[in-house]
């Protein structure tokens, strides 16, 4: 298959190019496309065999589900059982944006797209090329990361093309991603809304609308013995090819036993690569040094991260070595960033 790439401007949408778009999915196509956290695969959520092609060409285990992506309000209760008052509440205060819900599906949900389960994931995302393209493709679009599953989402269409190149048959290409992780998951289906996935938007933006708001316990708790909610949090994902360990404590110490690190590996012929940032790069040595952004904006880390772990992979690096980011406990991004990063490393922390 032939996959056409074609740039997208989401301040100056060009209609011919979104019909086109458009056609490929309700004849049953795949078109990749940007939202505002990662680029997703797209698909028509409401076909059986579109749910199936996305599952092949990103390589996902077909138990792990899709997330629904709508443009309107209006087409909400069409996926479900019903629209709960929190769900409004929550549609009111962060949709269109990087907030996805977890509710009881209707059965106009085929069960491939929701990996064989009775609940559905949904989602209206704000960038205006995704909401242009939704509408486009009749209002439903079925969409995870556009990576190959096991790699970082894509936050550049040409990650996208690396790993779905010839699999699918159209990328739009909106140039870099705003976020740079994937959309907050809370679940509504229960008595208190439980966030299965953190994202930029935090249980304090949650707690804010919805008053009591709980975590996952699979999410600060590694051990086997508490599966995690969402199918797709149980997966190592966001791996990059070289082993990554995150160490944590005071700067100084870490640069100095980054260093120690760095020297040792380097020494046994390992190629070694370290995560830090503006305040800190300058006192790495090692063979690529990357800067994820600042401390004093951790968005600049957020958008910054799966893009250094994938050039990683490019530079052929087999060891990583990462700053820590703020605690998985703690308020605002960090929480999200540390999650992914905890998951990169395989849950490897060592503290200094
Ligand atoms: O930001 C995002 O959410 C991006 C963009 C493209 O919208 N999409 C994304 O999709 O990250 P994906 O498939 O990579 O991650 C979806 C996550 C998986 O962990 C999956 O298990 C979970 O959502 N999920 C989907 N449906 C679910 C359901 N009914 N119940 C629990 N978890 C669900
Ligand atoms: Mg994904």
């Amino acid at each position: 298959m032939k996959t056409q790439i074609i740039s997208v401007d989401g301040n100056n949408i060009d209609k011919d190019v979104m019909r086109r778009a458009g056609e490929i999915i309700k004849k049953g196509g795949l078109v990749a496309f940007p939202t505002e956290t990662v680029y997703g695969l797209g698909g028509d959520a409401l076909k059986e065999e579109s749910s199936g092609k996305i599952y092949r060409a990103k390589g996902r285990p077909s138990d792990n589900p899709l997330i629904v992506h709508i443009c309107r309000m209006e087409d909400l209760p069409y996926l479900v059982e019903e629209v709960p008052d929190t769900a409004r509440r929550l549609a009111d205060a962060f949709w269109p944006g990087p907030l996805t819900m977890i509710l009881r599906k209707s059965d106009k949900v085929p069960r491939t797209t929701t990996g064989g389960l009775d609940t559905v994931a949904v989602r209206m995302p704000m960038h205006r090329a995704a909401l242009a393209f939704i509408e486009a493709a009749g209002g439903y679009v079925a969409a995870p990361s556009a990576n190959i599953s096991g790699k970082p989402s894509p936050t550049l269409a040409r990650y996208v093309a690396e790993d779905m190149d010839g699999r699918i048959d159209m990328i739009l290409d909106g140039g870099e991603i705003g976020i740079g992780l994937e959309s907050t998951i809370v679940d509504l289906t229960g008595e208190v809304p439980v966030i299965l996935r953190p994202g930029y938007i935090t249980k304090e933006m949650l707690e804010g609308v919805l008053g009591k708001t709980e975590v996952d316990k699979a999410l600060s708790d590694s051990s086997p013995a508490q599966p995690p909610r969402a199918p797709g949090m149980k997966y190592r994902h966001y791996a990059p090819k070289g082993e990554l360990t995150i160490i944590s404590g005071r700067q100084e110490q870490v640069v100095e036993e980054i260093n120690r690190r760095a020297r040792e590996k380097r020494q046994q012929g390992e190629k070694v690569g370290v995560i830090g940032t503006e305040d800190s790069v300058e006192y790495y040595i090692a063979d690529s040094v990357k800067c994820a952004g600042t401390r004093k904006d951790e968005n600049t880390i957020a958008k910054a991260l799966y893009r250094i772990l994938r050039e990683f992979d490019d530079e052929g690096v087999t060891v990583i070595y990462s700053e820590s980011f703020g605690e998985p406990e703690g308020s605002g991004i960090g929480q999200a960033i540390m999650n992914r990063l905890f998951k990169a490393a395989g849950h490897h922390i060592e503290y200094v």
